[in-house]
């Protein structure tokens, strides 16, 4: 393709704007490479420097990407509507097994068949106008305030951990405020947080949670919000201990920030459902999540806390979503009370537990070892992070990168491996991680 010939605009934005059409209209495809810097400046008869920026352009969105000699390529169109770090989570050739998703074992999930079955028959025909009364459905409402770890002020459901914590951090941090996160921590929070307009501090973590002298700092320098995973954090499956809850409250009382609990794992975790509102319950958010144990597609977390921040909450919602679907309501009320589905979870959690258990001893034998974690979710040591991914690549495996997790944009010497998944050929897989991660 004559690439100067298209050229009518010979500054950088216009080239790169040619090339942009280009790509979006086919004449250059994925894996086409653009001319040299040199070849191209020549023919335009414009400064090297013009057709470099033009490229650097580009690359900043995605278009192109620069391989040293192998000169600039076309990139495949990304998923446009993800995140830029879902992006990266997402991305990567097919594997023969795929453990970067973070998502449970559809085999370990309970039935919804039965489930919805009998919510069809048993739902009222009246309850979907019943929104305006309560947005949560009674019975739910009662389940969620006798399993909640403290008292709070409301309790409401909504469509997913996210949707909680995003309306939460609309409600009580403006523009530009700090957040006090986990360092590493779940890669879409730190894109919520840039969408927002949020400055993230870092918080790093021990074996029993976040540690307090670092959150001292992070209040220290300002956060009026923390967030939290008190169980399985994702990625590193560190819960916070009671102990640690108690200290962290103690920091916290000292300081004015609202906290966010993203118990994302619930009732598949192992660990106790410890949480910093059994200390400052006017201050803490509570989110539980039932995607990983009751099933992505329910979209459905509840979120309990003070008044404050709930109501506020439940009115914006009423001018978006509305109200999450009474329909799943009732199927997730039978879900928690129908014994063979309440069996069906616990088994799940059994069973993520013996998988990780296992794993894990395998790995030590092949000179790996990890903290015990919790969850569905190891943070897998390595020596190189790209050696590793091409590594497993090489051989079937997908892992997910840890770059995205770590808040504060250093390089990452971890991957991410979902080991709830991993069902079979364990000590196979065990093998092939730890030499992945060999140096
Ligand atoms: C830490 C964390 N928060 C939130 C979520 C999302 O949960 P939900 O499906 O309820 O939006 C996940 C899902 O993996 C997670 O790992």
């Amino acid at each position: 393709m004559d690439l100067a010939a298209h050229v009518d605009d010979r500054s950088p934005r216009g080239i790169a704007a040619t090339v942009a059409r280009l790509v979006r209209g086919g004449d250059l495809r994925p894996g086409d490479r653009l001319p040299t810097v040199r070849v191209l400046s020549a023919e335009l008869g414009v400064s090297p420097a013009t057709v470099s920026g033009a490229w650097q352009a580009l690359a900043a969105v995605g278009i192109v990407t620069s391989r040293g000699r192998a000169g600039t390529v076309v990139l495949p169109p990304p998923a446009s509507w993800l995140p830029p770090r879902y992006r990266d989570l997402a991305g990567g050739a097919p594997a023969r097994l795929d453990l970067s998703s973070g998502t449970p074992d559809p085999e370990l999930l309970p039935l919804l068949g039965p489930a919805l079955a009998r919510v069809a028959v048993q739902m009222p025909s009246a309850d979907s106008g019943a929104y305006l009364s309560s947005p949560v459905v009674p019975a739910l409402e009662a389940l969620l305030r006798e399993s909640w770890p403290f008292a709070p002020q409301r309790i409401t459901v909504v469509d997913g951990a996210l949707d909680a914590i995003s309306r939460t951090l609309e409600r009580v941090a403006g523009y530009g405020s700090r957040v006090a996160v986990e360092n590493p921590g779940f890669p879409p929070l730190f894109d919520l947080l840039d969408q927002l307009g949020l400055e993230r501090v870092p918080v790093t973590l021990d074996r029993q949670g976040m540690r307090p002298a670092e959150l001292q700092d992070a209040l220290q320098s300002g956060a009026k919000v923390v967030v939290v995973q008190p169980r399985a954090q994702n990625p590193t499956a560190v819960s916070m201990t009671a102990t640690r809850a108690r200290e962290l409250a103690g920091v916290l009382r000292r300081h004015e920030a609202i906290v966010i609990e993203d118990d994302h794992s619930g009732e598949i975790a192992s660990a106790r459902d410890v949480s910093l509102g059994v200390f400052l319950p006017d201050r803490v958010v509570h989110v539980r999540s039932y995607s990983k144990s009751h099933g992505p597609d329910l979209r459905i977390a509840a979120v309990g806390g003070p008044a404050t921040v709930l109501d506020a909450l439940v009115a914006r919602r009423m001018l978006g979503p509305g109200w999450t679907s009474r329909l799943l309501q009732h199927v997730l009320v039978d879900l928690l009370t129908d014994s063979t589905a309440v069996e069906s979870v616990a088994n799940a959690r059994r069973v993520y537990f013996a998988r990780r258990r296992t794993l894990r001893e395998a790995l030590t034998t092949h000179g790996v070892v990890v903290d015990p974690g919790d969850g569905i979710n190891l943070w897998l040591p390595v020596h190189d992070e790209r050696t590793a991914l091409l590594r497993l690549e090489a051989a079937g495996i997908r892992v997910a990168p840890g770059a995205p997790f770590r808040a504060d944009l250093t390089p990452s010497d971890h991957v991410r491996v979902t080991v709830g998944l991993v069902d079979r050929e364990i000590d196979d897989v065990a093998r092939t991680l730890a030499l992945a991660g060999a140096s």
